[in-house]
Formats: C-alpha cells, sequence, structure tokens
C-alpha cells in the first residue's frame, strides 16, 4: 500500500504544533497500524529527522496506552478495537491518514501524538480501590453474588483507561471512564462499604480536573474500544444522587 500520512507535530507543550505530511510505501495490508508508524520513524531516523512520538506498551488491546485519533475517530475506523489491534487493511492503497493526539483540555499534548492522562490516575485516586480485606479465594466464593452482578461489574472492569470515550466526547466529558470504575465496585459487596465516598470524592476531581459534563449523545459509548455501556453512566448518576441524599 501506497499512503499520505497528515501527523500532528509538536516539539513539546509548550510549543504550537502543526501537520506534516509524509509519503509512505510497499506497506503490507497486515501491518499493524503501530508497525506502519514504526516503519515511518525508522524511516526519519535513517534521514537523521526527528522521530513521531506516539504512545504504546503492550501492543495486544490491555494498556490503554495507544491513544490516537484516526482520521476524526479515537483508535481509528474499526469498532471495539484499540489503535494497537487496528490493521492496514482498514485502509484502501492510496489513503491519506489524519493522526492527531487525544484533544480534550484535561490531557494536554506531551510531544507530537503523546498527551499527559495524569488526570485520570488522579481521580483513581480518589477512588478508584477498595480497603477492605477480602480473604482469599476461598472466602471470596463464600459470598453469594448474583450472576447479573458479577458479569455487569466484569464488564464494567473491562475500561482500560483509554481515554478514547473523553477524546469522543464534545464535552471532553469522562463520565463513561469514571461510571465504570463506579460501577465495578458498586455492584459488589465488597465495593458498598466505601461507595458513598468513592462517588462523591471521584465525581468532584473529575469536576475540578476540568472534565465536561455528560449531555447524552454517547459518542463515548460508541467509541470505547473495550463497549463500555452508556447503563454505567445511569448507574454513576443514580449513586451520586443517594451519596448526596444521605
Ligand atoms: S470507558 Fe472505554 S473509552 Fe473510556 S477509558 Fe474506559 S475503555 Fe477507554
Ligand atoms: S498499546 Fe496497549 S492497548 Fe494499545
Amino acid at each position: 500500500m501506497n499512503l499520505t500520512l497528515k501527523i500532528w507535530r509538536q516539539k513539546d507543550a509548550r510549543s504550537k504544533g502543526k501537520f506534516i505530511i509524509y509519503s509512505l510505501d510497499n506497506i503490507s495490508p497486515n501491518c499493524s497500524f503501530l508497525e506502519m508508524l514504526d516503519i515511518l520513524n525508522e524511516k526519519l531516523i535513517s534521514k537523521n529527522e526527528e522521530p513521531v512520538a506516539f504512545d504504546h506498551d503492550c501492543r495486544e488491546g490491555i494498556c490503554g496506552m495507544c491513544s490516537l485519533y484516526i482520521n476524526g475517530r479515537p483508535h481509528g475506523p474499526d469498532d471495539a478495537i484499540t489503535t494497537c489491534q487496528l490493521h492496514m487493511r482498514k485502509f484502501h492503497d492510496g489513503a491519506t491518514i489524519v493522526i492527531e493526539p487525544w484533544r480534550a483540555r484535561p490531557f494536554p499534548v506531551v510531544k507530537d501524538l503523546i498527551v499527559d492522562r495524569t488526570a485520570f490516575d488522579k481521580i483513581i485516586q480518589e477512588g478508584g480501590y477498595i480497603s477492605v480485606n477480602t480473604g482469599g479465594a476461598a472466602e471470596a466464593n463464600q459470598i453469594l453474588i448474583s450472576k447479573v452482578n458479577a458479569e455487569l461489574s466484569m464488564d464494567a472492569a473491562a475500561c482500560i483507561g483509554c481515554g478514547a470515550c473523553v477524546a469522543a466526547c464534545k464535552n471532553a466529558s469522562a463520565m463513561l471512564f469514571v461510571s465504570a470504575k463506579i460501577s465495578q465496585f458498586a455492584l459488589l459487596p465488597q465495593g458498598k462499604i466505601e461507595a458513598k465516598d468513592r462517588v462523591r470524592k471521584m465525581v468532584k476531581t473529575m469536576d475540578q480536573l476540568g472534565f465536561g459534563n455528560c449531555t447524552n449523545t454517547y459518542a463515548c459509548e460508541v467509541e470505547c474500544p473495550k463497549l463500555i455501556s452508556r447503563s454505567n453512566i445511569a448507574r454513576l448518576n443514580r449513586e451520586f444522587i443517594c451519596a448526596k441524599a444521605t
């Protein structure tokens, strides 16, 4: 495949960024998107040019690091996958591909395609954990949990904190992310002890960090690589109202 890449280049957080156009030839359709960027970087390095900075770690859809906005969609044109799971066969020969970092005020650009997602860590620090002693597997198996709640909790726990929900939202809302983190605990007995404090603190921090409000457009759900359901946002709202009222 022969490609034209329009890539956001930005020296550092203080510099002004701009799009730079690169041509890349003979790319296999079976290449992953990140492998394609590796090939571009090898070419740039061989010409003594600065390689494109982009985030990645696991390259198998687990860590949530590969935060790229590709042709106007977080994680690119495929559904329910991360950027590292995207392959070049999803594009056509001769395509122009526009690659940008996440665009959201709470995720400032660090360099090129890398953004700082410390804001998510700060929200997690406010309550994305439990501090009760849950014992070992034997004790855990003695606590009766309904199949429905166990499944819903596991589905919520699939969130990898990639930030695509924020990038997709016109309000840069983090409600899908926060609601997944709230739900995975709120649905289980071990998470109920600190539930009220957790939801109050996490929502307060989310607001303080500059994430916007949810206006029910659900772009977050459409672009989430882990298919986190918007029903978690409704649960977050119920949890928050109950915590405020008591
Ligand atoms: S809810 Fe989905 S899009 Fe948002 S951080 Fe979690 S996995 Fe990523
Ligand atoms: S690099 Fe880990 S999810 Fe993509």
